[in-house]
């Protein structure tokens, strides 16, 4: 897709979509649908050595080989396995960390340290704490190997930190924010990175909270739910404009998304709602109500550093890390210079099983963060009913010039990876 959404906000807020086994070839008995055995190709070339030890993620020990598997229910690749532990949200000079704490100093101060913060809970879950748990139906786009990173059948890389909600309840917490990297494949633009970074809160109210408010619970945890959100938006953007959009969550009940007037565009800031009351029935409260939201922290940080690219986040060049400084929201990034894009299109008659986020995997399996953008430029059906896409792919590092040589070995690279793993014919 363009980058017109943050595609990444949106998959939660569209109602369940059933998969077509005839279209992606994926086996819809199950739940889970469990994609051809061919999975496992679309995983990277390139092998990252297995020797890196031992990885701690919130306590939990977890290797390489935890994660990645050869198994045609993993589709991990190397890529991501390199992603995991880094906690860009925990540093406090990266935008992220900046960000991050700057949330919590709002609710700290507005709620008199009522909030309890992790932001350290493993990344790896199951699928019952990913998607069933926060009541995602079974034939929900979400669950599908297309969108989201499997370890195995019900082991997944949370693509929310929605996952954290129902455990956090059952153990007794009321009031919470929970802050982690996320998993989803996906397209490759400006605003689109597989690993991405995600606030959750959650509040959770006693009959006593509401009874002498007039009101009825829904109500007063909607009313209460944006008073807040208000404020926090105030907090990180001064005084701006919003506006409230009637939306859907399957956890929540209404459902509401966050818009605020910024540069002269409407932007999305984040998804929340009344928690449906059924979480909070498994959860041993049934006689509470409780808001909930969802913020990414890239869509918001590109905003308020004036980050042009995604993948700048990830960057260890001095000349990004050293313009940050702790505590400190305001400070606008300077770009410090911008290498030429290379442009590559590569066309092709496309097959039952292929999917724009299986092409972008490969190409990022190969190029890594140089690859900027994957577009599709051109798509056409011929009279036999045979279709045919062309995929410009945008080659642009953020730190130097790449050479043509570098440039045309990664296409070449890509074109045989196309062909070999998502048996294609390229035209
Ligand atoms: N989990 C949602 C997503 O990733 C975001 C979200 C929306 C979280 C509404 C919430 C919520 O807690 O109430 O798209």
């Amino acid at each position: 897709m363009a980058a017109l959404t943050f595609a990444h906000h949106i998959l939660f807020s569209k109602p369940s979509v059933f998969l077509h086994s005839t279209k992606n070839g994926f086996n819809t008995l199950f739940s889970v649908s469990v994609p051809a055995p061919f999975l496992r190709r679309y995983k990277s070339s390139q092998t990252i050595a297995a020797a890196s030890s031992l990885l701690e993620l919130g306590g939990v020990k977890i290797s390489k080989e935890d994660v990645v598997k050869d198994e045609p229910t993993n589709n991990v690749p190397d890529l991501i396995f390199t992603k995991l532990g880094l906690q860009l949200h925990r540093r406090d000079h990266h935008p992220l960390g900046i960000l991050k704490n700057a949330i919590y100093e709002y609710f700290d101060t507005n709620y008199n340290n009522q909030f309890h913060k992790f932001d350290d809970l493993c990344p790896i879950v199951t699928t019952k704490e990913n998607f069933d748990d926060v009541l995602v139906p079974s034939d929900h786009v979400s669950r599908s190997y297309n969108d989201t990173y499997y370890i195995d059948t019900e082991t997944v890389l949370r693509c929310h930190t929605s996952a954290h909600q129902a455990d956090l309840l059952r153990k007794g917490y009321a009031n919470f924010l929970v802050t982690g990297d996320v998993y989803r494949r996906d397209s490759i633009d400006s605003t689109h990175y597989p690993v991405f970074h995600q606030m959750e809160g959650v509040r959770v109210f006693s009959p006593n909270d509401w009874n002498d408010s007039g009101m009825d619970a829904t109500l007063y945890a909607a009313h209460d739910l944006k008073a807040c959100l208000e404020g926090l938006a105030r907090h990180l953007f001064g005084a701006v404009e919003m506006r409230w959009v009637d939306s859907y969550f399957p956890f929540t009940n209404p459902s509401f998304e966050l818009e605020i007037y910024f540069q002269e565009k409407w932007l999305e800031v984040l998804g929340c709602g009344v928690m449906e009351q059924e979480i909070l029935k498994r959860g041993g409260k049934s006689d509470n109500v409780a808001w909930a939201f969802g913020l990414g922290l890239e869509r918001l940080a590109m905003v308020l550093f004036d980050i042009p690219d995604i993948r700048l986040f990830w960057s260890t060049d001095k000349r990004f890390t050293s313009q940050f400084t702790k505590g400190q929201l305001g400070i606008k990034f300077k770009p410090f210079s911008k290498y030429p894009p290379c442009y590559k299109d590569m066309s092709f008659w496309i097959n039952e099983s292929f999917t724009e986020n299986n092409l972008c995997e490969i190409v990022r399996g190969v190029a890594g963060d140089l690859a900027e953008e994957v577009q599709l430029i051109d798509n056409f059906t011929n009279k036999k009913g045979m279709t045919s896409h062309c995929y410009r792919i945008t080659y642009r590092s953020m730190e130097r010039s790449l050479t043509d040589e570098e440039i045309n070995e990664l296409q070449w690279n890509v074109r045989d990876q196309v062909q070999s793993q998502m048996n294609i014919v390229l035209r």
